[in-house]
């Protein structure tokens, strides 16, 4: 099963990437938090990254599909994937195309995630992280068995730096102007699903599930 999961900020992508690759016992490769852990690490690719992430722009293309490069190459991508925040923009989907290419693969899917705006903002601005194992959390709508403790490896939970009002505003209006053009991109080579992914967290599960069902390994 290869496939890219699409949306706005706050949508759910790496809520479900994380259930979907587990069920389908994939690769879950989010840029985001590849990004994150470069940063955490003070490593070279984090430092250039973190100016960008902490406004809510994207960082550049170049060092964003180098590291998926290397990630794709990865045995344990070999019996599938699930892209969670990349492709980003026009030409990051093209170099995803011809690594494949390359490889001899294809996506299968491209998932769109919709969730009106109202709901991103309500999402992204409840939402606490675990800096150690990545585990998301929501004040309202995931709450962790004791208040501000990852529920999984017990660290504490922290407010991601881009999940502040400006930087908000900031990643919606990067969303709309880079990655938006995705959707016909993915339409028109036919592999585009539209997910209507505002219910519970089980249900947009349930529904996902469905959809991918014909591209997990039996
Ligand atoms: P990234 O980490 O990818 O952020 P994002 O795309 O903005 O997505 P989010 O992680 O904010 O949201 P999500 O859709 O995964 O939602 P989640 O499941 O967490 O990227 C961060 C930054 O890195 C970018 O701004 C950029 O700078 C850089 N970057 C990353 N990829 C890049 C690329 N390809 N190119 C260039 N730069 C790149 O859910 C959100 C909250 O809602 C959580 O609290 C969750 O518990 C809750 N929730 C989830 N589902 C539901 C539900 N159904 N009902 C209620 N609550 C829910």
């Amino acid at each position: 099963m290869r496939v890219v999961f699409l949306g706005a900020p706050g949508v759910g992508k790496g809520t479900q990437a994380e259930r979907i690759a587990a069920q389908c016992h994939v690769a879950k490769l989010s840029t985001g938090d590849l990004l994150r852990e470069a940063v955490r690490n003070q490593t070279a690719l984090g430092l250039e990254a973190k100016s960008y992430m902490d406004q809510g722009k994207l960082v550049p293309d170049a060092v964003v599909i180098g590291l998926v490069k290397e990630k794709l190459a990865d045995p344990s991508c070999t019996k599938g994937f699930v892209l969670d925040g990349f492709p980003r923009t026009v030409p990051q989907a093209e170099a995803l195309g011809s690594v494949l290419i390359s490889k001899n693969m294809a996506l299968d899917r491209v998932v769109n995630f919709q969730v009106s705006r109202e709901d991103i903002v309500r999402r992204l601005s409840g939402r606490r992280s675990c800096q150690k194992c990545q585990a998301t959390f929501h004040v309202d709508f995931a709450v962790p068995k004791v208040s501000g403790v990852c529920d999984r490896c017990g660290e504490p939970l922290v407010q991601r730096s881009d999940d502040r009002r400006e930087a908000i505003e900031m990643r919606l209006k990067v969303y709309d102007e880079q990655t938006a053009p995705l959707v016909s991109y993915y339409q028109e080579r036919k592999l585009l699903f539209q997910l209507e992914a505002s219910g519970t967290v089980d249900a947009v599960f349930q529904h996902l599930s469905q959809e991918l069902a014909p591209y997990q390994a039996t």
